[in-house]
C-alpha cells in the first residue's frame, strides 16, 4: 500500500460556486492545502475538478459526500456516476454519507459502497453527522470506516465520540471549525492568541488539530485562507487545551429540523434507533 502524507487541514468548499469556488481552491492549492472537501448538495464540482486536472488530481485528497436521500444501491451509483463525472476524475479518495438516513438499511448503503472501493472508484469511506450510536451500527456491517466528519468547534465537539473513532482508527474531518465565522470575535480564543501572536480563528484550527482532527475551515478570503493554514508554528499548552474543552463540552452544535429543510437530523437517536434492524422506523 502506497501512504502518502497530506497537510492536516483541509478546505471546505461549502457555499462557494463556480468561479469563486474555483479561485479560492487554486489560492488554498498555493497555499499548500492538499485536501478539499466538496459534495454533492454543494453544486460546485466542476470548477473544482478543473482546478485539480489543472494541478494534478493526484496531488491532492478529494473528498465528497452523497446526500441523505440518496442512499439506496441505484441512487448511490447514480450519485457516484455524477460525481466522477463532474469532477473529471477517475476516484474519490473519500466518499461519505452527508447525512445519516435511517430509512435506508446501513447494510445496502455501505455494502454498495464497498463494491465501489473494491471497483477503485472510492479509496476510502465515511460517514457524517453521526453519533457514536451510528458509528458502531455502521461498524457492524463489517465495512472498513475510515473517517467520520461533524462539527467541532471551540464551541461545541462531541468528545465521546471523538475518542470512540480514535480507539477504532477512525479519522475525524472537523467542520464548522470557525463556527461559521462567529470564532473570530471570541475573547477567550483572542487573549490566548496573543501570547503566540496569533489570531481567535488559528488558536480553534490549532485545538483542533490537536485534538488529533483534521479541520475543513472554508473561506473565499485569500488572506483568510492563508492565517488558516498557518497553524502548524506554535502548540497549545495542557492548560488551554482543557480551557478550550471544557467550554466546548457544554456547547450546543447546529441542528437540523423539519421546519428548516424538511426533515430531522439524527443526533438525539437511541442505538435501537440508528438503522433499525427490523426496518420499521415510527
Ligand atoms: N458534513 C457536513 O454536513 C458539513 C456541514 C457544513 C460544512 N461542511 C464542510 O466544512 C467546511 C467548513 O465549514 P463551514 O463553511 O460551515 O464553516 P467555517 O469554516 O467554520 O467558517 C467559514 C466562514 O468563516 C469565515 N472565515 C474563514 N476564515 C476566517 C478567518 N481566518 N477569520 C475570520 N473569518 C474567517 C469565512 O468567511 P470568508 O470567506 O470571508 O473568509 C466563512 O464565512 C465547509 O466548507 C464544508 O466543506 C460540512
Amino acid at each position: 500500500m502506497i501512504t502518502i502524507e497530506y497537510p492536516a487541514v483541509g478546505f471546505g468548499t461549502y457555499p462557494l460556486q463556480e468561479e469563486v469556488c474555483a479561485k479560492a481552491v487554486e489560492t488554498a492549492a498555493q497555499v499548500g492545502y492538499r485536501i478539499i472537501d466538496t459534495a454533492t448538495f454543494y453544486e460546485n464540482f466542476v470548477p473544482i475538478g478543473q482546478v485539480l486536472k489543472r494541478l494534478g488530481r493526484e496531488n491532492f485528497f478529494l473528498i465528497s459526500k452523497v446526500w441523505r436521500d440518496h442512499q439506496s444501491r441505484d441512487d448511490l451509483l447514480q450519485d457516484i456516476s455524477m460525481t466522477l463525472e463532474q469532477l473529471d476524475t477517475e476516484y474519490l479518495d473519500a466518499y461519505l454519507l452527508h447525512w445519516p438516513n435511517s430509512q435506508i438499511p446501513i447494510e445496502e448503503t455501505l455494502s454498495t459502497m464497498a463494491e465501489l472501493q473494491k471497483a477503485g472508484l472510492v479509496r476510502q469511506i465515511g460517514l457524517s453527522n453521526v453519533t457514536i450510536h451510528h458509528v458502531k451500527r455502521a461498524l457492524e456491517t463489517g465495512v472498513a470506516i475510515s473517517w467520520v466528519q461533524v462539527e467541532m468547534n471551540p464551541f461545541f465537539y462531541d468528545a465521546d465520540l471523538i475518542q470512540f473513532c480514535h480507539k477504532e482508527g477512525i479519522g475525524i474531518q472537523a467542520w464548522g471549525p470557525l463556527s461559521r465565522g462567529k470564532i473570530s470575535h471570541d475573547p477567550l480564543l483572542a487573549q490566548i492568541g496573543k501570547k503566540y501572536d496569533k489570531t481567535a480563528s488559528q488558536i480553534a484550527l490549532r485545538w483542533i488539530v490537536q485534538h488529533g482532527c483534521i479541520p475543513l475551515p472554508g473561506s473565499q478570503n485569500p488572506q483568510h485562507i492563508q492565517q488558516n493554514f498557518s497553524i502548524m508554528d506554535f502548540q497549545l499548552s495542557e492548560e488551554e487545551m482543557e480551557q478550550i474543552n471544557a467550554r466546548a463540552k457544554n456547547g450546543q452544535r447546529e441542528r437540523v429540523t423539519k421546519e428548516m429543510i424538511g426533515w430531522e437530523d439524527e443526533f438525539d437517536f437511541t442505538y435501537e434507533q440508528c438503522w433499525p434492524k427490523n426496518w420499521s422506523l415510527n
